[in-house]
C-alpha cells in the first residue's frame, strides 16, 4: 500500500471516505471481519449504509455463539438488505476433535481450548482472508493490554496483508454513542455487562470496574487470552 494511502487512513478521521479510498486504489481482495460485536455493528453500518461495494463483509461461525450473536446477525441482513459471508470449521477436523476430547475441552487446559480456537476459528479465517489484500478489523486498544501496540494501518506479516483497525482509538463510550444516534442494530448482551463477546462458553458478562478482557476465557491467565485470529 502507498505511504499516502496509509497517512491518510491514519490521519482522517472520516471512516467511511477511508473506506472508499481504500476500495478504489486496492488491487485484490478487501474484506471486514465481522464477530456482530458494537464496534463491528458500526463498521458494518458504515460499509452498508454508504453503499461501499467490493468489501466482502464475513463472519467466522464457530457454532457455539450466543443466541443473542445469531439474532444480531439476522437482524442485521434484514436492516441492511445485505448478506454477510459465513466461514465454517472444516467438518473432519471438528469432528474428530469432538469425538476424541469431548464438547466442552477448552476448560482442561490452555493448548486445548487453543486447539478448539484453531479448528473453530484460525483455520477459517485463513481461507476467508485468502487472496486478500487488506483486511479491515473492529479492533479496539481498550479491549486489551496487548493491542495497545497496534497502529490503525499495520503490516500483518502472518497473513501476508495490510490490516486497518479504524476504532483502534475509540472508547467504548464513543461507540455505543455513535450507535445509539444512528439506529445501529445491536447485540443486546451489551446491555447485559457483556464488552467482548465471544463464542458463549468462553465469554462472560464483567462487573463494573473490570477489566476488558476479563469476561473472555476468565479461568486463564491474563497473558494467554489471545485465540490465534490476531497473532
Ligand atoms: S478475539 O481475537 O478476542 O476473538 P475480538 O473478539 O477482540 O477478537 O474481536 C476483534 C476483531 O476480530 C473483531 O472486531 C472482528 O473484526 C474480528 N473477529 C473476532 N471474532 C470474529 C468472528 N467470530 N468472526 C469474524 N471476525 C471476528
Ligand atoms: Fe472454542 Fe472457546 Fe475458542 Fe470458541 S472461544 S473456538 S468455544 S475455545
Amino acid at each position: 500500500m502507498e505511504t499516502t494511502i496509509i497517512k491518510q487512513l491514519t490521519d482522517n478521521q472520516d471512516i467511511a471516505e477511508n473506506l472508499k479510498l481504500l476500495v478504489e486504489n486496492t488491487s485484490g481482495k478487501v474484506v471486514f471481519s465481522t464477530s456482530f460485536g458494537i464496534e463491528d455493528q458500526l463498521i458494518t453500518d458504515l460499509i452498508f449504509s454508504n453503499q461501499i461495494e467490493n468489501i466482502e463483509v464475513f463472519t467466522l461461525d464457530t457454532g457455539r455463539l450466543f443466541q443473542e450473536t445469531y439474532a444480531t446477525w439476522h437482524q442485521t441482513e434484514l436492516h441492511y438488505s445485505q448478506k454477510i459471508k459465513s466461514y465454517y470449521p472444516e467438518n473432519e477436523t471438528l469432528e474428530q476433535f469432538v469425538n476424541e476430547k469431548g464438547i466442552n475441552p477448552f476448560y482442561e487446559s490452555t493448548d486445548l481450548r487453543k486447539q478448539c480456537c484453531n479448528i473453530r476459528k484460525v483455520v477459517p479465517l485463513q481461507r476467508a482472508l485468502k487472496g486478500t489484500t487488506v483486511w479491515i478489523t473492529g479492533l479496539r486498544a481498550e479491549h486489551s493490554p496487548n493491542r495497545n501496540s497496534l497502529e490503525i494501518v499495520q503490516w500483518d506479516a502472518q497473513n501476508q496483508l495490510y490490516k486497518y483497525n479504524p476504532l483502534l482509538h475509540w472508547t467504548t463510550q464513543q461507540v455505543k454513542e455513535y450507535v445509539n444516534k444512528n439506529g445501529i442494530p445491536y447485540n443486546i448482551l451489551h446491555d447485559k455487562g457483556f464488552i467482548s463477546i465471544g463464542c458463549a462458553p468462553c465469554t462472560r458478562a464483567i462487573k463494573e470496574g473490570d477489566d476488558f478482557r476479563a469476561g473472555r476465557w476468565w479461568w486463564e491467565e491474563a497473558s494467554k487470552k489471545e485465540c490465534g485470529l490476531h497473532g
